[in-house]
């Protein structure tokens, strides 16, 4: 008997070290203790055949052995239990000096935000914000605009009728109409919306945004025009840029100009940019023409104005080094975060 709990003994001693799960360690514990087939169990219902004077103490022996594999398993599953939380712990640790997880956020669309600063500017010197419609009159768009059916301007813009006497403006011009309509001088309003030509390549694109501007009051004139646009080109071109005017010819205004700012990217030497000019065109402006005031049943003798209408796009373009409108219109997420301030 001493024997067969010897060998039991060093079985267990042999092996009991070399397990890492509690699963493991269960099975192997089996072996010995299970209740039906264990080896000491085995052993205790062996002690029927045993000599009944030798019985108490081989009772006793496998007893001492039983305690003895219980608390050795017991100790060693302690052991184990403790080593898998341990591991578990560790596999759950939040490293905090991990870099994060980079959430992708949006972009304010350069036209956008190119938008938002024109508003911002004019705002600042106290222009009111008008939001004309986009489909309007012929009347509002040209005829009040001293452009009449047969006025040769009509063609410097591709129209889209919707049906006779209706269509998509072609200029946020038509704006100025409604606001001299409803409204005395002095006005002084940005006219901020989308306009649309029948027009389509590298630098012009059917639907696109201008920016409209008009002062009305006593006095107003050429000089005002141009102080303003000087102002208004250093702050959204950058310190040092210079405006001049060029003769030009819009139906609504007389005179007419043209302006151009010095060239922001070569500070006016000639680039590519500026096509070795020094000067970029922006917009087109010029003074109130009287028969647009008379439209409105604004006394001219009384009142003059200035006007002027630049397109948002072409100053994206320009500001940021774009040069086919087309990207402004392909919705790539992509595009709009290259300008992300
Ligand atoms: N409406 C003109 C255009 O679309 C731009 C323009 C020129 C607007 C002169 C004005 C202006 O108000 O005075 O080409």
């Amino acid at each position: 008997m001493q024997e067969k709990i010897n060998l039991i003994r060093s079985e267990i001693l042999e092996k009991i070290d070399s397990f890492d799960s509690s699963r493991a360690l269960y099975e192997f514990r089996k072996l010995f203790l299970d209740n039906k087939e264990g080896k000491i169990s085995l052993l205790m219902k062996g002690l029927k055949d045993v000599p009944k004077e030798d019985r108490p103490a081989a009772g006793k022996s496998i007893n001492e052995l039983k305690n003895w594999a219980l608390s050795l398993f017991e100790e060693y599953d302690a052991r184990i239990h403790k080593l898998e939380l341990e591991k578990k712990i560790a596999g759950e640790a939040v490293d905090v000096t991990e870099p994060a997880v980079k959430r992708r956020a949006g972009a304010l669309h350069p036209n956008t935000m190119v938008q938002n600063e024109l508003i911002d500017i004019f705002s600042a010197m106290g222009f009111e914000i008008y939001e004309g419609s986009e489909i309007e009159t012929d009347y509002y768009n040209f005829t009040a605009l001293n452009t009449p059916e047969d006025h040769p301007a009509r063609d410097m813009q591709d129209t889209f009728y919707l049906s006779p006497g209706f269509l998509l403006r072609t200029q946020t011009s038509a704006g100025q109409i409604h606001v001299m309509e409803k409204s005395r001088p002095p006005i002084k309003i940005l006219s901020p919306g989308k306009v649309f030509r029948s027009d389509d390549d590298a630098t012009h694109s059917p639907m696109f945004s201008q920016m409209e501007g008009l002062v009305v009051d006593r006095g107003i004139s050429l000089c005002d025009l141009q102080g303003m646009l000087d102002l208004f080109s250093e702050k959204i071109f950058g310190q040092g840029v210079k405006t001049r005017l060029r003769p030009s010819y819009f139906p609504f205004t007389e005179p007419s100009v043209e302006v151009d700012v010095s060239c922001f990217e070569c500070g006016g030497k000639g680039c590519k940019l500026c096509k070795g000019t020094g000067w970029i065109e922006v917009l087109g402006a010029g003074v109130v023409n009287r028969h647009v005031l008379e439209n409105c049943g604004i006394d001219p003798d009384e009142y003059t104005g200035f006007a002027f209408g630049m397109g948002v796009e072409r100053i994206a373009m320009l500001k940021y080094g774009i040069n086919n409108i087309k990207v402004l219109f392909e919705s790539d997420t992509r595009f709009a975060e290259q300008f992300r301030d």
